[in-house]
């Protein structure tokens, strides 16, 4: 079974879309897809980024625990809100900190607002970061609107059917850049 992180980035007081990374954790483990554990950005509590965690002399022993996870994981979910139009100086201070760690990661992307798009304009901007640092963006979305009223505080979807079909798609297209990574393992380059 793959292991699989869900990066929860909100470290808003008040936060709504950690309801989101719930729901995943929630998903992935009732339909026995895989272990999932949620990395959440606001227990870390990372300082302002100083420098890559490879060149700190001294990294904090939060930091290294998060590279090691992030490393291990199989593929990534990365929840993130929307603002103003981007997405939070959190996700990026975790995305700079680390390095090796990303190259040819699997990141699905799943982006949350309060209104009506679901925080659909954060897509580009995120997917263009990893794609820069070498991680491997999976090709499909899981914008949330309105996550106030389609979510609970648990993560549990006011339409149970309808968000899980979404989910399923979205997790299929994850779990088809683990397997085919995986199945590069032996790969020259690899
Ligand atoms: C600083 C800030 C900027 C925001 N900008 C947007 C935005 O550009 N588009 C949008 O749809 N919602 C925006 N919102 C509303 C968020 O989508 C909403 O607060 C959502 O719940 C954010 O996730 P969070 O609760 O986990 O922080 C913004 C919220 C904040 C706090």
């Amino acid at each position: 079974m793959p292991n699989i992180a869900i990066i929860s980035s909100s470290v808003r007081n008040g936060r709504n879309s950690h309801r989101v990374a719930l729901y995943f954790k929630n998903y992935l483990e009732e339909k026995k897809i895989g272990t999932a554990e949620i990395l959440d950005l606001n227990k870390y509590k990372f300082p302002l980024f100083d420098e890559r965690l490879q060149h700190q002399p001294l990294p904090s022993p939060s930091a290294i625990l998060f590279a090691e996870k992030v490393k291990s994981a199989d593929g990534v979910i990365i929840v993130t809100p929307e603002y103003n139009g981007g997405y939070p100086a959190s996700i990026k201070n975790v995305v700079d900190l680390l390095y090796t760690e990303w190259h040819r990661k699997p990141v699905a992307i799943s982006t949350v607002s309060d209104g009506s798009f679901g925080g659909s304009q954060v897509i580009i901007s995120l997917q263009f970061t990893l794609w820069k640092i070498r991680a491997w963006t999976v090709p499909a979305m899981f914008p949330v609107p309105e996550v106030n009223k389609t979510f609970d505080e648990s993560g549990n979807p006011a339409d149970k059917e309808k968000t899980d079909k979404r989910a399923y798609n979205f997790i299929r297209e994850l779990l088809w850049c683990i397997e085919a990574k995986s199945r590069m393992a032996d790969y020259k380059n690899g």
